[in-house]
């Protein structure tokens, strides 16, 4: 094929592009940000895996004449696959410059961003949802479901249901209403109990509630006896129009109305009246109406304020499906789902006056410019006429790109397709890239000729032919999901039984970015073990047709013999993978899919199988099986000796165990296998066959085939897919006094500072900066060995790289290689101490030269033994220091004078950070030694100070600024500082500024983690569960340097009471040194161990007991006057009130009966509830830390900009800091900005950590506010004068209009007057609640709901703070039941990014989420009262973690296990499933230790 085109022509936010050359290795993402400066969409993952770099691709239809959008991730697009289509991101939806649109406003105004890095990726795939859709409804719920509806309603509100056509509506007053709606057509409702209510239409007495659906009537009645409820029939019309001609019309009293108009024709009307709000909604003749009471109590008590209640409801939703493959590490998820919910058709009809939107009243005003009016399609940018005009000229004619040595053909016709392939074999066919570009990426594959196939319309057709339905092989996955979900609503369900099962797959295949790019014949042709698809089209024998050269097309099927091994199959290079037939199946068969992963959403499997049965006609005598399973072996395989032995024989119950047995030997695995947790892949082998085996059984049933329903209602369980639908929940905090003035921001929930320009991608981050003239970029070389000599680096061949300006080492380094903070060396000199360990660095002209050139270092080591994990540190007695130890009573004594003694042991694993933004660094060389150095750090004293000590310079000649971070969750503590060392190190060298902003990999592997730790305990208690002695020995594995370990232990030793008073108690720490990378602080460091160490214990005393867990821990719970086992006397003490809070809240004691009922009723599914208390001291660890510095500088124009030496991270101190400024200052918050962190501007600041910047940095404020307001006294009498008028006449007096602050927090350290020690500043408090269900086949789990109690004092600002409260429980929620990180026996970091580590995704929230801020408690001990908050509800997450283990113990019960058993931490899938432990489980037994190699280690 000749050249066509020199030229890939697109358009971006609808401007053309043109490149002439274009680079075919070179992603969209890279183009985006690189060439056309358009920052917004973000690079973190590099690999599909979190959604923050998503775009939206709109390319013309020629043949429907029609425009489609879709999302993709650009990180994994090739620039040159988008030549003749149209690229839309962030910054092409809106602006703050002109105007916001709806999805980023709503984004921001919700709460739904903190550090915003995930953001713009969250705008992107709901904006490319609204272009499709725009207003997603439960109308494409009830497809996605399948037919399947749930809704609950709960708490005020009203919901219908609705189906096929059926109304059905129940209301119930003066109780509590639950309505649920079940699978297929039916229907069923639950009415939920005392105190809650539902819908209620409330207007100073006067309620008017219409309803209507298809000539139904549902009146309904409430308040103070005042109630009309009028109801209207007549085919779904009630003054009210909508959707598609329909008018919504909706009239109230008193004169005031208010109209809106909606789009296309679509009217709504809302009215508004006496400042009290109606709230209605409705959807295709479904309303839902929810009210809200000033001064009334509904089940929620009202305590000296009022209350305001959030509501959050309506099922699994479109954009839950959307958002999907997008990963959020701060938010929580919640409060972006709630911004999105205005855009369903279920959102209230108030839209912006809706009553959750008073929370921000004063926000609403001072922002009102930015405010957009509701969505309009009308609005959006046009598709480019050029594109569609010349549809013909971009997508007919072949292309061929040709740069550095890669070419990139684009043929139009199979011919050209079959001759490139004739003539390249060896050329890599690509549509998507989600696997090629992975190859490239991490597994170091070059591709020499690349064939984008898209355009080819043979593999793009899809026919019906009469033995199913063919697919071309360049289809995308969400185009095969549509086209079968449309074949299974036109057809009967026994010819559908595969499509249902590719559909119901593919619900669980990666993200929505990742379905819309990748192809069906991708999928099969790259052939992995784990493949989804596959299992599917092997056991359904699909038929494949390929086509070569010379050859004409030949068909095959998708059978035993197809995959030849790793990644290989039976298609020949030359060859061209066309089509793909997915069979109908007949009635005799059935067929279904199955996936077991360790998070439920947009994760690879780790066990998935297709399976199979073909009956005898009208009997259950096996004529055909075929069982395929993933994830078993190195290609998807079959299990032959099953399939054969079991043909001819009878459907029935003794069919499973002989399954079983053959299934052992048909699946073997090596205990070292890939992978690892064999046990628990073979347990998962015959656990899915049982599952089908039920399934089948049930429907020869159903069918009359079988005449004994052989099934015990209980054992359906295994079987029953419950959509526990909703992520719902309320947010409840106290609203401010009447008294206080409107523009007093504090204690109001005001958006995050910088939450519209995190939507617009306006937020510049590090990364983001421009280059500046010169701007080199530097890529680090580290040790890929864990312990050993270097020998010898040879940097040659990466010198030889076009693009390359040099090395940096240890040799370059001017001044100290050694990093104090840390105590480590910067660059290794003679010997490297952990995988990831730094020996040089790379400079080069550009981001990925650089990278290309580090890999290509070679280093000689000679190994030498290696310590990796706590139980080697242990052998070899490697310790950092001596083991501190903290003891209060006489601990032995305690164990000879109590009832019962314990001993036991317990491990909690590492988590990873995950910061979205990886560590970034730019480092600006200046006159006279000078340095500036732009990071995203917690600690910019600390880089500060390395820097100079690097450079051996003064700390006044370096400067580093900090604008924002991606998050940092103590991950950028101290180990920011190597990055900021590199690029300072490689400035000083090349006197050039220098860029060093860290791969998604290479973050990984070059910081530590949480440290894992293993804890061992004896307790002492009595009979009814009082604790009267405790030992604790506590091993943290530390890694090669110090870190932070010794502040990190030192919470542990003096956390690990929580809220217990324990009279007799010892606790060892022991720091293990070892050869992994040095472990860091994460949010609650050492907190959260220790909550975890002692909620083991208490669950095992209550285990033995076999007790009520409420009554052992109230039993021990601390009371004011205690001393803590470190002698801190509790002084206020709010663990009851939270505790009773919480208890209320959840209705604990009688879900707790509940749950015995289901556990009664169900075999294979079991749930637990567990509530925790929680007492959490608030302080550094380090006295002199507990200081901070500001400040304020008030300009002639009124203005006013504070510094402070906190950073931003996402935790929403700049508001804060803004909000007490406000305060303090008498003034709007709108007059007052922070610009940045500076070390020049404030010095010595401590790092932004231990949650009390806003306590320290809001003190330091407020006394620099106060001294300026001092000084302006004298100005303020003088009537009718403002503001301006005073600053005017105080410059023009002379008067300083700028003061520094400076706090110290008093009364730390010894207290010779009580004998006592303050550790703490203060103590906040907590409650939490979660229920939690387990599928004991295969270990999934689901948070049904979770109740959080949590005290906050005042809070400064309740938006912020229940933020906070919601996004730390998520990341603790991922440590107890998630992420797992992973590292081999030699050392190697198995962990990459979120392809193989999996932090918390949309569909983990729980079901219903419920959080509440303590009212009433003000502390007097930090700023305007309010308490701490980033880390403390972290620890509330253990509530699931036990839920979760109560429930395996249910489990465990069946099988006649009782008391207690170890669970350590993560409680993954493989834990969960083994633990439940049946005859399944009992068939592979764990292999002993030390007969095989492991694939992983437990650090
Ligand atoms: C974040 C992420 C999540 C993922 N999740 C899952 C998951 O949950 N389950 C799962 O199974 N997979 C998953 N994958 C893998 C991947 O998405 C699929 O395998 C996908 O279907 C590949 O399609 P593609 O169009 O992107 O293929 P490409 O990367 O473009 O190509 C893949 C291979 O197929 C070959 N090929 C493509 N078409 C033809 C043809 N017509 N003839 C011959 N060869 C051809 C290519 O040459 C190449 O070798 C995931 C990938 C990523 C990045
Ligand atoms: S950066 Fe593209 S998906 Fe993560
Ligand atoms: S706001 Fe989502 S990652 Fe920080």
């Amino acid at each position: 094929m000749e050249a066509k085109t020199d030229f890939l022509i697109f358009f971006v936010n609808g401007e053309k592009v043109i490149e002439k050359e274009p680079d075919p290795t070179c992603t969209l993402l890279h183009y985006l940000r690189s060439k056309l400066h358009l920052t917004g969409s973000k690079n973190v993952c590099g690999e599909g895996g979190c959604g923050a770099c998503t775009v939206m691709i709109s390319k013309y239809d020629d043949e429907n004449n029609s425009i489609l959008h879709y999302s993709v991730n650009a990180c994994l697009t090739p620039v040159c696959s988008v030549h003749g289509l149209a690229v839309t991101t962030t910054e092409g939806i809106g602006s703050l410059r002109t105007r916001l649109h709806p999805v980023q406003e709503q984004i921001a105004k919700h709460h739904g961003s903190q550090c915003g890095f995930c953001t713009p990726g969250m705008v992107m795939s709901m904006y490319a949802l609204l272009r499709n859709n725009t207003q997603p409804s439960m109308i494409e719920i009830e497809k996605y479901l399948e037919g399947r509806i749930l809704i609950e309603i709960y708490l005020m509100i009203e919901i219908e249901i609705y189906l096929e056509g059926r109304i059905m509506i129940e209301k119930y007053l003066e109780g509590k209403i639950m309505i649920e709606k079940y699978l297929e057509g039916r229907i069923m409702l639950e009415i939920y109990l005392e105190g809650r209510i539902m819908i209620e239409i409330y207007l100073e007495g006067r309620t008017m509630i219409e309803k209507y659906l298809e000539g139904r009537i549902l009146i309904q009645k409430y308040l103070e006896g005042r109630i009309l409820i009028e109801i209207y029939l007549e085919s779904r019309i009630l003054k009210e129009k909508y959707l598609e001609g329909r008018i919504l019309i909706q009239k109230y009293l008193e004169g005031r109305t208010m109209i809106e108009k909606y789009l296309e024709g679509r009217i709504l009307i809302q009215k508004y009246l006496e400042g009290m709000i109606l709230i209605q909604k409705y959807l295709k003749g479904r309303i839902r109406i929810e009210l809200y009471l000033e001064s009334r109590i509904l089940k929620e008590k009202y305590l000296e304020g009022r209350i305001l209640i959030h509501k959050y409801l309506e099922g699994r939703t479109m954009i839950e499906k959307y958002l999907e493959g997008n990963l959020c590490r701060c938010t929580g998820y919640r409060p972006i789902l709630e911004g999105y919910r205005t855009f369903s058709k279920e959102s209230c009809a108030m839209g912006d006056n809706c009553c959750k939107n008073q929370t921000e009243n004063k926000l609403k005003d001072e922002k009102k410019e930015n405010y957009s009016p509701p969505y309009d399609p009308t609005q959006e940018p046009i598709f480019p006429p050029d594109l569609k005009a010349n549809y013909s000229a971009y997508n007919n004619k072949s292309l061929l790109f040709e740069n550095n040595g890669v070419r990139w053909y684009r043929p139009v016709t199979l011919t050209e397709l079959i001759e490139l392939k004739h003539q390249y074999p060896h050329s890599k066919i690509i549509i998507g890239n989600t696997e090629v570009g992975i190859e490239t990426r991490y597994k170091k594959m070059k591709y020499h000729v690349l064939i984008h196939t898209c355009n080819i319309r043979e593999l793009n057709n899809i026919t019906y032919t009469d033995d199913g339905i063919k697919i071309g092989s360049s289809v995308t996955l969400s185009q095969v999901e549509v086209v079968l979900q449309q074949a299974i609503h036109n057809s009967s369900d026994e010819i559908c039984r595969v499509f249902k099962a590719v559909v119901e797959m593919l619900k669980w295949f990666a993200g929505k970015q990742i379905r819309n790019a990748a192809c069906i014949g991708g999928n099969i042709m790259t052939a992995s073990p784990i493949s989804d698809l596959n299992p599917i089209f092997q056991a359904c024998t699909a038929v494949l047709e390929v086509v070569s050269k010379g050859n004409s097309m030949r068909k095959m099927t998708l059978d035993g013999n197809f995959f030849q091994g790793y990644r290989q199959t039976i298609i020949q290079p030359t060859e061209v993978l066309l089509s793909l037939t997915i069979p109908y199946t007949n009635k005799n068969e059935y067929f279904e899919g199955y996936k077991q992963a360790i998070r439920k959403d947009d994760d690879i499997a780790i066990v998935n199988a297709g399976m199979r049965v073909v009956f005898e006609p009208e009997s259950d005598v096996i004529k055909e099986l075929h069982l395929s399973y993933g994830g078993m072996a190195p290609t998807t395989v079959m299990a032959k000796n099953t399939m054969q032995k079991l043909v001819g024989r009878k459907w029935e119950n003794n069919l499973v165990p002989a399954a079983c047995q053959y299934l052992e030997e048909d699946l073997p695995l090596d205990p070292g296998a890939p992978g690892g947790i064999v046990e628990y892949r073979k347990t998962l082998t015959t656990s899915f066959f049982f599952k089908f085996y039920l399934t089948v059984t049930q429907q020869l049933y159903n069918k009359g085939i079988t005449q004994e329903n052989t099934i015990p209602r209980s054992h359906l369980s295994a079987i029953e897919t419950r959509e526990l639908g909703p992520s719902k929940g309320s947010q409840v905090y106290e609203l401010v006094g009447a008294a206080q003035k409107d523009d007093n921001p504090i204690g109001r929930p005001v958006v995050h500072s910088s939450a519209y320009q995190h939507a617009t991608g306006e937020a510049v981050f590090v990364d983001d900066m421009l280059t500046l003239k010169g701007e080199l970029f530097v890529s680090p070389v580290y040790s890929s060995r864990p312990h050993a000599t270097l020998i010898n680096v040879d940097t040659s061949a990466a010198l030889q790289i076009p693009g390359v300006k040099g090395y940096i080492c240890y040799k370059d380094v001017p001044g100290s290689n050694h990093i104090d903070i840390s105590d480590e060396q910067l660059f290794a000199v003679e010997e490297v101490t952990c995988v990831g360990c730094l020996i040089g660095a790379v400079v080069a002209t550009s981001a990925p030269i650089a990278r290309e050139a580090s890999r290509s270092i070679k280093i000689d080591y000679k190994d030498l033994p290696a310590i990796l994990t706590i139980e080697d540190a242990i052998e070899n007695n490697s310790y950092l220091s001596k083991s501190p130890v903290y003891h209060s009573g006489d601990v032995n004594k305690g164990f000879e004078e109590c009832e019962q003694v314990l001993e036991g042991e317990v491990y909690m694993g590492a988590q990873e950070h995950f910061y979205l933004e990886t560590q970034s660094s730019i480092a600006v060389p200046k006159e006279r030694d000078e340095m500036d150095l732009f990071s995203a750090g917690q600690f910019p004293g600390g880089i500060q100070e390395s820097v100079a000590k690097t450079l051996d310079i003064p700390f006044n000649k370096v400067k580093c600024v900090v604008k924002r971070l991606g998050g940092g969750f103590g991950g950028k503590e101290v180990q920011s500082i190597p990055t900021a060392l590199m690029a300072a190190v490689a400035a000083k060298k090349y006197n050039l500024p220098m860029r060093c902003c860290l791969e998604r990999d290479d973050d990984i592997v070059m910081t530590g983690t949480r440290h894992p730790i293993t804890a061992k305990y004896k307790v002492g208690f009595s009979s009814e569960g009082r604790i009267s002695s405790l030992d604790l020995n506590i091993y943290a594995n530390c890694g090669n340097a110090p870190d932070v370990s010794y502040a990190i232990m030192g919470a542990i030793l003096i956390k690990c009471d929580n809220a217990y008073k324990i009279p007799n108690f010892r606790v060892t720490g022991h720091l293990c040194k070892t050869n992994i990378r040095s472990n860091t602080a994460m949010r609650a460091a050492g907190s959260i161990q220790a909550m975890f160490i002692i909620e083991t214990v208490l669950q095992h005393v209550i285990d033995q007991l076999g007790v009520e867990p409420t009554k052992v821990r109230e039993l021990n719970f601390y009371k004011v006057g205690d001393r803590t086992h470190v002698n801190q006397i509790i002084k206020d003490c709010n663990i009851q009130s939270c505790w009773e809070e919480c208890l209320n809240h959840s209705d604990y004691y009688n879900r707790k009966t509940q749950v015995h009922q289901f556990n009664r009723d169900n075999r294979w599914r079991k749930r637990g509830i567990s509530i925790v208390p929680l007492k959490y001291g608030i302080s550094f660890e380090v006295i002199q830390l507990n200081q901070a510095g500001a400040l304020v500088n008030i300009y002639t124009d009124g203005s006013v900009l504070i510094s402070h030496g906190g950073v931003e991270m996402g935790q929403g101190l700049h508001i804060k800091m803004i909000q007490v400024a406000s305060a303090s200052l008498g003034i709007s918050s709108d007059r007052i900005h922070i610009s940045e962190s500076s070390t020049n501007i404030v010095p010595n600041a401590p790092p932004s950590a231990a949650s009390v910047s806003s306590d320290l940095n809001g003190m330091a404020i407020k006394i620099a506010c106060e001294t300026l307001s001092k000084r302006l006294e004298p100005y303020k009498n003088e009537k009718g004068s403002s503001w301006n008028d005073w600053v005017k006449k105080a410059y023009e007096d002379r008067v300083s209009l700028s003061a520094t602050g400076f706090y110290k927090a008093p009364d730390l350290g010894p207290d010779p007057a009580t004998n006592s020690e303050n550790k703490f500043m203060y103590y906040t408090y907590g409650a939490g609640c979660s229920e939690v269900e387990v599928d004991c086949l295969t270990g999934d789990h689901t948070v049904i709901r979770t109740d959080i109690v949590f005290d906050v004092g005042t809070s400064l600002n309740p938006a912020i703070d229940i933020g906070q409260i919601e996004g730390a429980f998520m990341m603790g929620y991922g440590l107890y039941m998630l992420e797992n990180f992973k590292i081999s026996p030699n050392g190697k970091v198995l962990t990459q990014g979120p392809g193989n580590y999996k932090i918390p995704a949309i569909s983990n929230i729980p079901k219903q989420f419920n959080v509440s801020l303590l009212k009433g408690k003000p502390n007097d001990r930090a700023v305007y009262s309010s308490k701490a908050i980033g880390e403390p509800p972290l620890l509330l997450s253990v509530s699931v973690f036990l839920a979760t283990k109560s429930a395996i113990m249910a489990a465990r019960h069946e099988t006649g296990r009782r008391g207690y058993f170890r669970l350590d931490s993560p409680a993954t899938p493989d834990k969960i499933r083994m633990q439940c432990q049946d005859e399944f489980t009992k068939q592979f037994p764990v292999a002993e230790e030390g007969t095989y190699t492991p694939w992983f280690i437990k650090l």
